[in-house]
């Protein structure tokens, strides 16, 4: 009870996420979303993301003290994602942050997304092995992470050279028909079709780098939906989506284990919003267990964006003594992990 309550601070999407977390104790996880607002977009709008966590930021924060049952004033630091992420919806996180953290009088610390995806996986299952490494998938980032110490430097072994995992899911969920963000959709609607039903090609997949490229296959399958359409022929949605999926998933999971076997390291951790998807969790336990390699992945509600996993890497940088930032810290869109 002793250890700093830190209050996390999440705006790099349409998230507004508030996390209070004690030690790795997640005392409030608040989200304020403005997903609705982008649907009928197709995508996230950065200004109507930055003017939805502008209003979002009070009643958040305070929902947030009134689930954990405290006060502004037991909070011992504020950390807040600094990049990368939208520009604006940063800014408004990080301008809140430093309001609060002077305000409060206590020391602010500024972090990177990335680790912070992967730091929010102590809430649920403790601290992290090191070195760990971790393949981060969601909307704006695929990345493979070598992480020696989530409060230290993490290096990048390989990422997308075109679209986000994400990404592709929502792209070919919109060639079905199916509602953004298409991640989701596709998960659920895979479940009664095959994946084995269309060879959709894998990127990538065994070019000796550590990278990922998504965009090729999201163009094969709006072709192959196209052509089938032309000739008067149906689509079957969930054996598109299952095939789809599985090309996504089989890549992914071959790569983050070569890199664990590249750099001997025998714990994965996988992160982000498509680390939701059940397909992904189901073969990367079967891959991990075959190559004796240890996995963890967060519950689906800690690996979309949220304050949590802000809060949780501020709670590490505590602990480990790292400097506070100081006051005038920018937010910065593309701050590398
Ligand atoms: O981490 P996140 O919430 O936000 C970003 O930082 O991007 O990730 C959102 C992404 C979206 O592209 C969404 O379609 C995808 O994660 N996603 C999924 C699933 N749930 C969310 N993709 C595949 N399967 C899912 N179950
Ligand atoms: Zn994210």
């Amino acid at each position: 009870a002793d250890e700093p309550l830190i209050l996390g601070i999440e705006t790099s999407c349409d998230e507004t996420g508030i996390g209070i977390v004690r030690g790795h104790t997640l005392l409030a996880n608040t989200i304020a979303s403005s997903m609705d607002e982008h649907a009928r977009f197709g995508g996230v709008v950065p200004e109507v993301a930055s003017r939805a966590h502008l209003e979002a930021m009070t009643p958040t924060v305070e929902a947030a003290l009134a689930a954990a049952g405290l006060r502004f004033a037991d909070i011992d630091a504020v950390a807040v994602t600094a990049g990368p992420g939208l520009a604006g919806a940063l800014l408004v996180g990080v301008a809140a942050a430093k309001a609060y953290a002077l305000g409060l009088g206590v020391p602010l610390y500024g972090v990177n997304h990335l680790a912070a995806h992967v730091a929010v996986d102590e809430l649920e299952h403790g601290p992290l092995p090191k070195p760990c490494i971790a393949l981060l998938v969601s909307g704006g980032h695929s990345s493979l992470l070598l992480v020696p110490d989530v409060t230290g430097d993490v290096i990048s072994l390989g990422s997308t050279v075109d679209d986000a995992a994400g990404e592709a899911f929502d792209k070919v969920a919109r060639v079905l028909g199916l509602p953004f963000p298409g991640g989701p959709h596709i998960d659920r609607a895979a479940r009664d079709g095959s994946g084995t039903a269309i060879a959709f090609p894998r990127g990538k997949l065994d070019d000796g780098t550590l990278d990922f490229s998504f965009s090729g296959l999201k163009t094969a399958v709006a072709r192959w939906v196209e052509a089938r359409e032309a000739a008067g022929q149906g689509v079957h949605v969930p054996d598109v989506a299952a095939s789809f999926q599985e090309a996504v998933v089989d890549v992914l999971t071959r790569k983050a284990l070569q890199a664990c076997r590249k750099y001997g390291v025998g714990d994965l951790l996988i992160g982000g919003g498509v680390a939701a998807n059940s397909r992904l969790r189901a073969l990367a336990q079967e891959r991990c267990d075959a190559a004796g390699v240890r996995l963890r992945v967060p519950r689906p509600g800690l690996c979309t964006d949220n304050g949590a996993m802000v809060a949780a890497l501020g709670s590490d940088l505590v602990a480990a003594g790292v400097e506070p930032s100081s006051l005038q810290i920018p937010a910065d869109s593309s701050l590398p992990v």
